[in-house]
């Protein structure tokens, strides 16, 4: 088998600067020099869906232009070499966590998908009546919906350790409900709602104190700050591939090889058996047994270059970046007239949510978007977190480390039209 250097299909392989250069990462971003409205497009919707860099495209395009073929099925060139590149991008994914194992790391849709795997194939079996399943104030829907289908099913129920004014989780109440032991802690790393970025290795080392499990939801943590799964200690780790600079409908799941060698199958299909008959099948070892059917080539390929690049930027220079971008953001929104944040927590990932006295946050948006300058408005798939700062729905500016000083200033410039229009 001829054995492909998957670097050289995930884009070139420039040196960045250790020292962050703004102007060199946005020229890596195609999509950054559109024009909406007759405007610069100012993007501000990194935690819906991030931009993705020219790597990451180009690694798409040469996988479909020079070995497009199915995986882990075929004697012939291009199966092997699609198989070495989708292979190649695990093993990517694997130093991108530190994962101790390439098995580890199971290719799934997304985050939802990853969460939905954990519930239905492991905890849902660990669930008697009156079990509880413990999660945080700070939840989307994603990280909610799962746990209530699989606690329906078995009539055990949800714990939900409370956030503060500030959008921070109330330890003393997690460690009292970590006390009853729930089956599982699901917890974001991130929020996408508040920017909160929550403590998860001291969480997970009071989880393990009680003998519980945890699951971190990864999705707003994997795009912001660098992850060791083995240092957090945690028993799973999820993000979707989308909101960190690489494709749609790819994400991964991790679990830890003891705990994810006790889930069942998730889907039946090819790659995930060893052999069928019509009187039973056996299925495959890790990490296929959860991949059933024909994966997300591309994907898994266009996340490999997408994590190579965040890598060779390297998380501590674009997080020290980041980290003054949303301290100058805060600032400035927070200085205009009329604006309340929601989310002022004392350790955050680039979010910046606020509403605006007598203005509805979709009207902020539509004057927004006439200027070119795209945020989220609504609740965030996040009614929960809604309904603890009793609004229905917030405007909010979400960071990634291409934005700028200059672009907070016509996010502000934009806000202080809308006062004027409602005024
Ligand atoms: N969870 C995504 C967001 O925060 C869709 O916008």
């Amino acid at each position: 088998m001829r054995h492909l250097d998957a670097s050289l299909l995930a884009g070139r392989h420039e040196n960045l600067s250790p020292q962050f250069n703004v102007e060199n990462v946005r020229a890596d971003f195609p999509i950054l020099r559109r024009e909406i409205r007759g405007n610069p497009l100012v993007y501000l919707d990194n935690a819906a869906s991030s931009q993705k860099p020219r790597q990451v495209i180009e690694a798409l395009v040469n996988y479909y232009q020079t070995c497009n073929a199915n995986v882990h099925r075929g004697v012939h060139t291009l199966s092997q070499e699609a198989t070495d590149l989708y292979e190649g991008a695990r093993e990517k994914v694997r130093a991108f966590i530190n994962a101790e194992r390439v098995e580890e790391v199971v290719f799934v849709r997304s985050t939802t998908e990853a969460v939905n795997m954990v519930a239905q194939s492991y905890v849902k079996a660990l669930l008697e009546p009156g079990d509880e399943v413990a999660l945080t104030g700070l939840e989307h829907h994603s990280n909610i919906v799962p746990w209530q289908l699989i606690c329906e099913d078995r009539s055990a129920r949800l714990a939900v350790a409370p956030i503060n004014d500030k959008g921070e989780v109330d330890l003393q109440e997690l460690a009292e409900i970590l006390k009853r032991q729930p089956r599982i802690l699901a917890i974001a790393h991130a929020s996408n709602a508040l920017g909160t970025l929550n403590p998860v290795k001291e969480i997970v080392k009071m989880a393990r104190e009680q003998g519980v499990g945890v699951l971190i939801d990864g999705a707003q943590g994997a795009p912001h700050v660098a992850i060791d799964v083995q240092d957090i200690g945690c028993d799973f780790y999820c993000f979707s591939g989308h909101k960190t600079f690489g494709p749609t409908g790819i994400g991964i799941l991790y679990g830890r090889l003891d705990v994810l060698e006790k889930l069942s199958p998730y889907q039946g299909g090819g790659e995930m058996i060893l052999s069928v008959t019509f009187e039973g099948s056996t299925y495959n070892h890790l990490p296929f047994r959860l991949e059933a059917g024909t994966p997300n080539i591309a994907g898994a390929v266009g996340l490999g270059a997408a994590v190579d690049y965040l890598s060779r930027l390297g998380f501590a220079a674009f997080g020290a970046y980041e980290e003054d971008l949303l301290e100058y953001a805060t600032e400035q929104v927070a200085s205009l007239q009329g604006l309340r944040i929601i989310g002022t927590a004392g350790s955050k990932v680039g979010v910046v949510s606020f509403t605006m006295e007598n203005v509805h946050p979709h009207d902020i948006g539509t004057i927004l978007d006439q200027r070119g300058i795209a945020v989220r408005t609504g609740h965030h798939c996040a009614q929960p977190v809604m309904a603890r700062f009793q609004v229905p729905a917030t405007a909010r500016a979400s960071l990634a480390f291409y934005n700028t000083r200059e672009e907070i200033d016509a996010l502000c410039a934009g806000l202080r039209e809308v006062r004027r229009v409602f005024r």
